[in-house]
């Protein structure tokens, strides 16, 4: 009799900027309070997950060398939170191909983890609802519970509250990808280390909804806003002139995504977009650009034909 051995599973998840990121105080689990405005755009990490002897981890793509290979890796954590929860062996081999940069504030990492927990469900066939996967997403990472979401949606707490938000519009980015990458944590405490023990300015929400209710990117542009792009200036300085370049390159504004120290441009349609990145691309002040558009669906598995 043949065995019935599984048959590869593969999900596609959506890299991830913030339209909006205020960061509140230091909590007592030493995370920070935010309010955010998570956005998923077209660039993609694939994750494979298939059956195996022993358990393996693959990676990958541009800056795999900067990806750990062992326990650490977000990916293998979730391999190892839902073998816990289902109470089998991690008897799989999970393949990584990064279209998102690594370490560059676009929540890569987290992607890996969100689309290995649905990869992973479906493989062992675990039946699990979307708040169940939330759950498991958010004991990974902050920025996790996104990446099953994707869209465009308002985040609390530590990131993991999700709320989706109404944006039908689409809309067109560039991404201007850095030589190095930035660690989460330091950027953080490079934040705290700024602020001292001086009041936390406001940064109020309200006026990125309406604009991204509006559709009208111009509107959007202006209220554009991250807490965290201080510390990343702080910390990378040449990311003053990569901003300064998109904008001259008649991007509408610019924005460091997320901890850095990838940036983000949002420009006023997709042809302006391409003439933004060509022109970006020939200035020396990035490593290299990408062409986006959002919001892109959150980790969604696809057919394994399609993806060779
Ligand atoms: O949750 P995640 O593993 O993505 O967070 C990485 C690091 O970023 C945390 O260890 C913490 O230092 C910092 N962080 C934070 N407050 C948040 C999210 C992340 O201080 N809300």
């Amino acid at each position: 009799m043949l065995s019935a051995v599984p048959r590869p599973v593969t999900v596609r998840v959506p890299a991830k900027i913030n339209l909006h990121l205020a960061v509140g105080g230091v909590r007592p689990d030493g995370f920070h309070d935010l309010v955010t405005v998570f956005h998923a755009v077209s660039l993609f990490d694939e994750i494979s997950v298939e059956q195996a002897q022993e358990p393996a981890l693959e990676v990958h793509g541009d800056g795999v060398a900067e990806v750990p290979l062992d326990a650490t890796n977000l990916a293998w954590r979730a391999v190892e939170l839902l073998a816990e929860k289902a109470g089998r062996a991690p008897d799989v081999r999970v393949t990584l191909r990064k279209g998102i940069p690594v370490a560059g504030g676009m929540a890569g990492g987290s992607a890996d983890a969100a689309g290995t927990l649905v990869a992973l469900s479906s493989l062992w066939r675990l039946e699990l609802g979307r708040d169940e996967l939330a759950e498991l997403a958010a004991e990974l990472g902050s920025d996790v519970t996104f990446g099953l979401h994707g869209g465009t949606a308002l985040g609390t707490g530590r990131g993991e509250k999700i709320i989706p938000v109404l944006a039908r519009h689409r809309l067109h980015w560039v991404i201007a990808l850095a030589r190095g990458g930035l660690s989460t944590p330091a950027v953080f405490s490079e934040l705290d280390r700024l602020r001292g023990d001086g009041p936390i300015a406001e940064r109020p929400v309200e006026p990125v909804l309406e604009a991204l209710s509006s559709g009208d990117p111009r509107r959007l542009a202006l209220n554009l806003g991250n807490d965290l792009q201080v510390a990343a200036v702080s910390m990378a300085p040449d990311l003053r002139r990569t901003l300064r370049a998109g904008v001259n390159s008649g991007a509408l504004a610019g924005l460091v995504s997320g901890s850095g120290p990838t940036c983000a441009f949002l420009c006023a349609d997709a042809d302006s977009a391409v003439e933004v990145a060509t022109e970006l691309a020939g200035m020396g002040v990035c490593r290299t650009v990408r062409v986006a558009h959002g919001p892109a669906g959150g980790a969604r598995i696809v057919d394994t034909s399609e993806t060779g």
